[in-house]
């Protein structure tokens, strides 16, 4: 079973932060999860479309320019990071999952992987990009048929993991209140991976790898790790 790091190590550091990015590497995580919006062209990290929860702002983070992000506190004077900066740091030490949260993602996201390739030599089969939004998940793997997408649901979808096979996807990933037998077995049936969020704690953990799904989004890569390892 997979420890995705769920905005980085984000149980004890700020999260979406390359602090938590470096401490989910150090403590063994297989992945990262993170979330990203489209400023300026550029993709940055964070998974708020507004900012006092978790930075030093204010407001919308649409109605500030990047310099204006870039002066802010995201927690333990870590800035809010741009998702190139992620990727340098990551340098294949482990796979990263890129969720996109805002609906204007994909012409940037495009951009910087052609980027990825060129300048930091970035394997995108170790990238696996992940959004609510479906249609632009389909608008994605239209453009980059060759991208890994893992098809994100809030809930448990009457047609179990249908959907994300239809979008292409290489994976479901669920919200732990709503996972059921049934729908890893439908979803296994399709070959598809079942990813699930977010997963802390012995109970949960232990629940998850009982019903046999491919990885955890947890908010405590370590504490989870030594949990699977006890068993
Ligand atoms: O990608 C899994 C999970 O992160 C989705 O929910 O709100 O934490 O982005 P959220
Ligand atoms: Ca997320």
């Amino acid at each position: 079973m997979q420890i995705i790091a769920h905005r980085g190590a984000s149980g004890e550091f700020p999260e979406n932060t390359l602090l938590a990015f470096q401490q989910a590497i150090a403590q063994g995580a297989d992945a990262i999860e993170l979330d990203v919006f489209a400023v300026e062209n550029e993709l940055v990290v964070i998974h708020d479309a507004r900012l006092e929860r978790t930075t030093s702002g204010q407001g919308s983070l649409y109605a500030h320019s990047l310099a204006q992000l870039a002066q802010l506190d995201a927690g333990q004077g870590q800035s809010i990071p741009l998702l190139w900066q992620v990727l340098q740091l990551i340098q294949g030490k482990c796979w990263l999952n890129i969720e996109l949260k805002g609906h204007d993602t994909l012409t940037p996201l495009l951009s910087l992987l052609d980027r990825a390739v060129n300048e930091l030599n970035v394997d995108l089969s170790t990238l696996l990009i992940s959004s609510f939004n479906h249609p632009l998940l389909a608008a994605l793997k239209q453009a980059k048929p060759s991208i890994r997408i893992g098809a994100l649901t809030a809930n448990l979808p009457l047609d179990y993991a249908k959907f994300a096979s239809e979008l292409q996807a290489e994976a479901v990933h669920c919200d732990v209140d709503f996972i059921n037998e049934d729908m890893v077995k439908d979803a296994k049936a399709r070959g598809l991976k079942v990813y699930v969020y977010t997963v802390d704690g012995e109970q949960a953990v232990n629940a998850m790898h009982l019903l046999g799904v491919d990885g955890i989004f947890t908010n405590y890569p370590a504490k989870s790790r030594a949990i699977l390892n006890s068993k």
